[in-house]
């Protein structure tokens, strides 16, 4: 049988960071209020990093890209499948995937974008598992890259503190040996409206609002519910319990709904990956950048069983097994 594992990991945090004291100065020169202490107690958010003019989420992609080739020794020129998952594509067209196969200086391998928001990631992985498995790649990154900075409303203190940029990457490579015991993935599209950017490009010009909405308290219901059915669902699909779970790698969106996540699937907060409060929630990104940092932190071993799941607008959530 033909199995599909990570081999290597990278990610890339662009260098400007904002503490949560920096967004109360930033916010209170548009007089809007909000504090640290909110901040913390409400997200467990401290610090997001945000991109400066000129940089794109391929860019972000790229470097992330470079840091996994690297630890996985694979050279660019050997990659046979690219796919971004990314809500803030560099462009309308082409795909962020096609930029980005260019800035690694490689051509012909099939490159798309994922949209799935904050489970773009779980979806990218899952669509590359499945081509991996049936032979149409063999050798594939899997990216999250997004500039959320670019599509916050400061003058909305609900939501603009929330978000980061960034990016994370895996070499994803056939195996005869498991890597992806099993996925799952989902949407139900009547909850478009409770987090959207609802303007569009239109005759040469953006019409309706290209601003992040969200209703917070709409979101975080949902979420914790879907997170923990899909856990559960992708357990049951690979003949595993929460027992077998070294690591769980939530979408880093908030702690509450990550620790809520955790009792829920009876696991300790020692055995879940938190990087919210230094990256905020960086949509596609989050689960790659923090599955990076874990590895590199010495946290997440080769051979660890590690369930990664997210959830986002759409509304989209999903979770994917594996073994290290
Ligand atoms: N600073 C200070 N006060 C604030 C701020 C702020 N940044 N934001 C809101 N408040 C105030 C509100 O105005 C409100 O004041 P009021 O009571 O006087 O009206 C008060 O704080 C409470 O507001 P709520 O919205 O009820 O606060 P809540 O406890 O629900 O927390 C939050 C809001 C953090 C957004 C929460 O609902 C949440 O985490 N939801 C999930 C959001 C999320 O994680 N989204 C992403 C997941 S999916 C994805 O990643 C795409």
């Amino acid at each position: 049988t033909r199995f599909a594992r990570i081999t290597g990991t990278g990610s890339c945090l662009p260098p400007q960071r904002l503490t949560n004291a920096d967004m109360v100065g930033l916010l209170k020169s548009r007089g809007v209020e909000t504090s640290d202490e909110w901040i913390v107690e409400r997200t467990g958010i401290r610090a997001r990093h945000f991109v400066g003019d000129g940089v794109f989420s391929s860019d972000l992609a790229a470097e992330a890209c470079r840091k996994a080739l690297s630890a996985a020794q694979v050279g660019p020129g050997d990659i046979d499948l690219i796919i971004v998952a990314t809500s803030t594509p560099d462009m309308v067209f082409p795909s962020t995937a096609a930029i980005l196969q260019h800035k690694l200086g490689i051509a012909g391998c099939p490159v798309f974008d994922v949209q799935a928001v904050c489970s773009g990631f779980i979806y990218a992985l899952t669509v590359a598992d499945a081509m991996i498995r049936t032979g149409s790649a063999s050798k594939a990154l899997v990216v999250g890259a997004e500039v959320f900075s670019r599509l916050l409303d400061f003058n909305d203190r609900t939501t603009c503190v929330l978000f980061g940029d960034g990016a994370g990457a895996v070499v994803f490579e056939a195996s005869d040996v498991p890597g992806i015991l099993a996925t799952d993935i989902h949407a139900d599209g009547k909850h478009v409206g409770i987090l959207c950017v609802p303007g569009h490009v239109s005759g040469g010009q953006t019409l309706g609002d290209p601003l992040l909405k969200m209703d917070g308290q709409a979101v975080f219901k949902l979420a914790v519910g879907v997170l923990e059915e899909t856990a559960r669902a992708v357990l049951a699909k690979a003949g595993r319990t929460e027992a077998d779970i070294d690591w769980l790698i939530p979408h880093q969106a908030n702690i509450r709904i990550m620790t809520g996540t955790a009792r829920k699937l009876k696991l300790p907060m020692d055995k879940v990956v938190v990087t919210v409060d230094q990256h905020g929630n960086t949509s596609a990104a989050s689960i790659p950048l923090a599955l990076d940092h874990a590895v590199r932190n010495g946290q997440v071993k080769k051979g660890d069983t590690l369930l990664l799941e997210g959830v986002g607008g759409g509304f989209t959530w999903g979770s994917v097994l594996l073994d290290f």
